[in-house]
């Protein structure tokens, strides 16, 4: 299942996507971090701040910082510090911030700091169709966008890139293990699709080649959501 990846701990991220701390730390007290890590978005951000993020990593969790930041190097670079500065494991960027941008962000973290957190790019967003992109003046489809972003992404020296469980296979084979691929759009079997159109479940994801699966609702709105990441990592055990 691991494909040569040294991946150590939970492989299931989970997504806080609550309007306020309060949500989110009820169901952050059900959970343990031997059995996940945890992801804040920018509406939680926003809501809840460096105090709930601190709240978290202060309690164990890894906390992916999802704020895909996207401005001038210099801006960049500085929001990354502020992130490693409060001790988060993983923070993104936009690949379309360009190299210049990505090897900004990726300098700031290397800078003398004993926290380094794990820096990875978001490439096409998985809401934009072909023609989303051309009204930007993207022309190509949204898959050759993937694959030349996710290489200068590598190529700027990131860790690796979120990208969609369908394009795990063939992201895997162009970089090698040593890239991290975030994938969402993760449903365990028989569960709720939501809004997610193209799902897969933790198990194909991690065939194909995921490093990390971010999970949101089927987690979040479970009855027993301990009982869902058990059943997962017992999935993925086998
Ligand atoms: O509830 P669900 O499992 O669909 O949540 C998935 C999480 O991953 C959400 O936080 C969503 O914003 C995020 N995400 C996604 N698709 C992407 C990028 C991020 O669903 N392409």
């Amino acid at each position: 299942m691991n494909r040569g990846q040294r991946i150590l701990g939970p492989r299931v991220i989970v997504a806080l996507d609550y309007p306020s701390a309060d949500r989110a730390l009820a169901l952050v007290s059900r959970l343990d971090p031997s059995l996940c890590r945890v992801k804040v978005g920018k509406e939680l951000f926003t809501r809840a701040g460096p105090v709930l993020v601190r709240h978290l990593v202060d309690a164990g969790f890894d906390v992916f910082l999802d704020l895909k930041f996207h401005d001038i190097p210099n801006t960049v670079a500085q929001a990354c510090r502020a992130a490693a500065d409060l001790g988060v494991w993983m923070i993104n960027v936009h690949a379309l911030g360009g190299r210049r941008m990505m090897e900004a962000a990726r300098a700031a973290l290397d800078d003398g700091t004993d926290h380094r957190p794990l820096l990875v790019a978001v490439t096409v967003l998985t809401s934009m169709e072909g023609s989303d992109l051309a009204d930007v003046g993207l022309h190509g489809t949204p898959a050759e966008h993937v694959r030349s972003l996710a290489k200068l992404a590598g190529d700027s020296g990131l860790d690796g890139v979120v990208c969609s469980a369908r394009e795990v296979a063939e992201l895997r084979l162009a970089h090698g293990d040593g890239f991290l691929l975030v994938t969402p759009g993760i449903r365990p079997e028989g569960s709720a699709h939501g809004d997610q159109k193209r799902v897969m479940s933790p198990r194909q994801a991690i065939a194909a080649g995921s490093s990390y699966l971010v999970m949101g609702r089927p987690v979040t709105q479970a009855d027993d959501p301990v009982a869902v990441l058990r059943s997962i990592e017992a999935d993925l055990a086998v």
